[in-house]
């Protein structure tokens, strides 16, 4: 199944409940949430406390993208607060595996990220053991930037090593996602589209139902 997912980065926080209750009134499924941690990529978002408040409201899969260095210390802590999914970047991690497995341990699905310059190559060995592999179409760290072309292929790539390793995941694409990139991703493969600034600026609803529209007519 086909999701659009709105990263909250660029929601308005002075109205984050309201936004939320209207995109899942929209019937969006999955929040995209970004947590930086300054080291791993320069800016800092969010973390624990602003996931635990909205979890009390919301009935959204909350799909947690760590944009952390060793994400393995805080993946049990993200798992109570509410995440349905973490995703853990192959760059951040001493050792990936041990990394999933905690995830799984901690009772959410498990997604594996990769940067744009990083080689599809390098989720293969790990590609049978999650549920999402996410294809950074952005150098991670910021919202509004342009997606880049160089990733299409690697999305590619990924449903292709998907089938060579006998595996079942959906393939997540982050940055850049707007009007002017939907088709390209979802030609390419992609299933799971976030988006930030491409559904909060303006009007939440239009472009919630414009954005699937898009979706559907490329064939998602
Ligand atoms: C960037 C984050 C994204 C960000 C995308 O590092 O991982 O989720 O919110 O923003 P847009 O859709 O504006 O490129
Ligand atoms: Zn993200």
């Amino acid at each position: 199944m086909s999701e659009l997912c709105p990263s909250i980065l660029s929601a308005d926080f002075n109205r984050l409940g309201e936004q939320l209750k209207i995109l899942e009134h929209e019937g969006i499924r999955v929040l995209h949430i970004d947590v930086m941690d300054g080291i791993f990529v320069p800016s800092i978002s969010f973390g624990m406390p602003v996931i635990r408040s909205i979890r009390k409201e919301s009935g959204l899969f909350f799909d947690v993208h760590l944009m952390v260095t060793d994400p393995i210390r805080y993946i049990r802590e993200f798992a109570e607060c509410g995440a349905d999914s973490i995703t853990v970047h192959l760059e951040a991690c001493s050792d990936t595996g041990a990394a999933i497995r905690a995830i799984h341990d901690a009772g959410v699905k498990a997604g594996i990220s990769i940067k744009p310059k990083t080689p599809a190559e390098e989720v293969r060995p790990y590609i049978r053991d999650v549920e999402m592999v996410l294809v950074m179409t952005v150098e991670p760290g910021f919202g509004g930037q342009k997606y880049d072309e160089t990733c299409t292929a690697k999305i590619r790539r990924v449903r292709e090593i998907e089938s060579e390793e006998g595996a079942s995941v959906h393939v997540q694409v982050d940055g850049g996602i707007n009007d002017d990139t939907v088709k390209t991703v979802v030609e390419a493969g992609a299933d799971w589209l976030v988006a930030g600034s491409a559904v909060f600026h303006g009007d939440l609803k239009e472009n919630a139902d414009h954005l699937r529209a898009l979706m559907r007519a490329a064939g998602a």
